[in-house]
């Protein structure tokens, strides 16, 4: 099935109540939404009645089941949350690294997996995996090491989800005015821009979304040399 308008649909966002998430949550009902599920480690009220806020914390096997036994008429899952951190790869604890895995590689695919069936059951509809320009350039540490794996399961489910019609799409995205990024004055993208961009291409069928100029920049860079990715590198 492709998903020619947002009208009429059931979305479901991760992280809603994060900057990105709820811009999401947003330009939804902006577009017409049936209804949107804000899903939220503590969902908060939101001024609409089409807002159905729902617990979801996406580390937690027995809350990820309950949201897809709830939100079963679902047919647009945006698969937001996420944390950012700078733990780096060498000098960051066994903890720390498997911490960013558990929320922003195993939370993700665990939303993927268990709405799948879902989307399925509605028709087939569409699945949106935020991941970032981090995904391929590590100079993230572990945040980009669980970008790169999400990136790499996203190509994986866009193969297994399309018999049953489901859209996945994944979104590269460089820094956005959100909180996660607060702490850096570097340019950043308004989260507005972000998520119509993403919107955009769901309802275009496609199935990557390149969110600024820097995530176009680096996806070329991947066919280059290393040193042109990692100019440090160069000798
Ligand atoms: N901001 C950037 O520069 C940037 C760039 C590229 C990609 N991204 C990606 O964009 C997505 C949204 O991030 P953001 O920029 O909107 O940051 P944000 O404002 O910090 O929002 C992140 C949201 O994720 C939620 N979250 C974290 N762990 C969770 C868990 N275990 N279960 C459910 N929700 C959880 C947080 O919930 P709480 O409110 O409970 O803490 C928060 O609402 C993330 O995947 C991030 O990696 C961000």
């Amino acid at each position: 099935m492709s998903l020619s308008t947002l009208e009429s649909a059931v979305v479901l966002v991760t992280g809603a109540n994060g900057g990105l998430g709820t811009e999401f949550v947003r330009q939804a009902l902006d577009a017409g939404a049936a209804k949107v599920y804000a899903t939220a480690r503590t969902p908060r009220d939101w001024a609409d009645e089409r807002v159905v806020p729902l617990r979801l914390d996406v580390t937690d096997a027995e809350s990820v089941a309950a949201a897809a036994a709830t939100a079963s008429d679902v047919t647009v899952v945006i698969n937001n949350a996420g944390i950012g951190a700078g733990t780096g790869i060498a000098t960051g604890t066994d903890a720390d690294l498997r911490a960013m895995f558990d929320t922003n590689f195993f939370g993700a695919v665990a939303v993927a997996r268990a709405f799948a069936p879902v989307l399925a059951a509605n028709g087939g509809g569409a699945l949106l995996n935020v991941h970032s320009v981090l995904s391929w350039i590590g100079i993230a540490g572990a945040y980009s090491a669980a970008k790169a794996a999400l990136w790499s399961a996203t190509n994986s489910l866009r193969l297994e989800l399309a018999p049953q019609g489901t859209l996945v799409t994944g979104l590269h995205v460089g820094w956005i005015d959100t909180p996660m990024a607060a702490h850096t004055s570097d340019p950043k993208s308004d989260p507005a821009d972000v998520v119509a961009a993403a919107y955009a291409a769901l309802l275009a069928g496609e199935y990557e979304v390149l969110a600024d100029d820097l995530s176009v920049s680096v996806k070329q860079g991947l066919a280059a040399p290393i040193t042109a990715l990692y100019p440090q590198l160069a000798g």
